[in-house]
């Protein structure tokens, strides 16, 4: 059954009584239609100095931006005891410039990590540079990025449970400690910055996806029930499109988040397209269906604070690295086109976004 306004009905009062707004059975609360949730994406910092048009594009289109790589470790801290703040500095002068919120990506992950991390030889060094670099990059922002991904993609591909943590240093090193280390040494850094845990593949229809599902939920509870400081869940929605998305293990998710009192954010969606028709009219009409399914089962049970694209223009997006298309032809996952030229999913995002669906 799918689980709309009615369903949420049942549950009990603290499940709505989240820090969301969550929508009514008229299908929206009456602030959410005269507030737009805010609209963002990831950027590049060397193409926003470099590409002028796309630097006005994401002025033109972004109340956020997010950093791509550049606040990742092997940019900002390259080298044991060395941090490199050139290219995030010059994302923040541009986002105070142009009155952009900035989002902070990403603390705790296992991935990308610079080579001399995997030196790191016991718990209490691990713990030291774990908690130094959250401290020096946190504090350095403190009370310019309101939103940082502490914690990323901490589940395994297939997880059992909240314990099937992905491989890392920090979980070689910390186990699953890692997390309310991470979690509590950001909220000392900057008391005010919203503390997100940021994951994908929750998505869809299948035994994987569900599991991931429960296990995120599984691992949210124990956070919350070691009054670990958490705000909100971040759902990448990194939509492939030859999959189904889940609506009803969705929107549970969902449910449960907020029975958690947790928020919701969109934090990368993007549509990877590698497997959809070459022709660029049908296949956009594809993306923008399969990001209405998935932002309309979650507008139906929360108001997200705000749904960012993993990148703003098919100019400069990840997707090829890994899924190029079989007929060579440039993917198209994001709301611009390569010549910043606007989609069918640009507008399914402002639809959902100004609840006018
Ligand atoms: O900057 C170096 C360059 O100096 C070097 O010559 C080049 C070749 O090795 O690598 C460049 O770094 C690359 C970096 O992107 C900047 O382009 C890394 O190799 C490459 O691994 C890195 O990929 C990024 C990936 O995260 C890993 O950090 C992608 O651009 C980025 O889109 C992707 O984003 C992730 C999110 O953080 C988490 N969610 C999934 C999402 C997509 O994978």
């Amino acid at each position: 059954m799918a689980l709309g306004a009615s369903g949420i009905a049942g549950l009990s009062g603290a499940a709505l009584a989240t820090p969301q707004t969550p929508t009514s059975a008229a299908g929206a609360s009456a602030n959410s239609i005269r507030v737009p949730i805010p609209y963002g994406a990831a950027v590049r910092v060397d193409a926003l100095t470099s590409d002028a048009s796309y630097r006005a594009a994401v002025i033109a289109n972004c109340q956020i931006v997010v950093p791509e790589g550049e606040m990742k470790w092997p940019d900002i801290h390259p080298a044991r005891g060395e941090y490199r703040f050139e290219k995030a500095d010059v994302l923040m002068d541009f986002a105070r410039q142009n009155n952009i919120e900035v989002r902070g990506h990403t603390l705790a992950w296992y991935g990308g990590m610079p080579a001399w991390t995997a030196a790191i030889g016991s718990r209490a060094e691990a713990e030291r540079e774990l908690v130094g670099h959250i401290e020096t990059v946190v504090s350095r922002y403190r009370g310019a990025i309101p939103s940082w991904d502490v914690v990323n993609e901490p589940l395994v591909d297939w997880p059992e449970d909240e314990s099937s943590l992905r491989p890392s240093i920090w979980t070689s090193r910390l186990g699953p400690d890692y997390l309310p280390i991470a979690l509590r040494a950001a909220a000392a850094a900057d008391p005010d910055t919203r503390l997100v845990l940021n994951e994908y593949d929750v998505e869809f229809r299948g035994a994987r996806f569900a599991a991931r599902r429960k296990a995120l939920v599984r691992l949210l509870r124990s956070l919350r029930d070691r009054d670990v400081p958490l705000h909100a869940v971040g759902l990448q929605a990194h939509l492939f499109a030859d999959r189904a998305i889940d609506r009803d293990g969705l929107q549970e998710l969902l449910v449960e988040i907020a029975t958690l009192k947790l928020d919701v954010l969109i934090t990368e969606l993007d549509v990877i397209d590698y497997g959809l028709p070459g022709k660029v009219g049908e296949r956009d009409a594809l993306v923008a269906d399969m990001a209405g399914q998935f932002l309309g089962a979650v507008c139906d049970v929360v108001r997200p604070r705000a749904i960012l694209t993993w990148g703003l223009s098919d100019r400069y997006t990840w997707v090829p690295t890994y899924f190029k298309r079989i007929d060579g032809m440039p993917n198209r996952p994001l709301p611009l086109d390569a010549e910043l030229k606007r989609k069918p999913l640009f507008d399914v995002i402002e639809q959902y976004r100004r609840n006018t669906v």
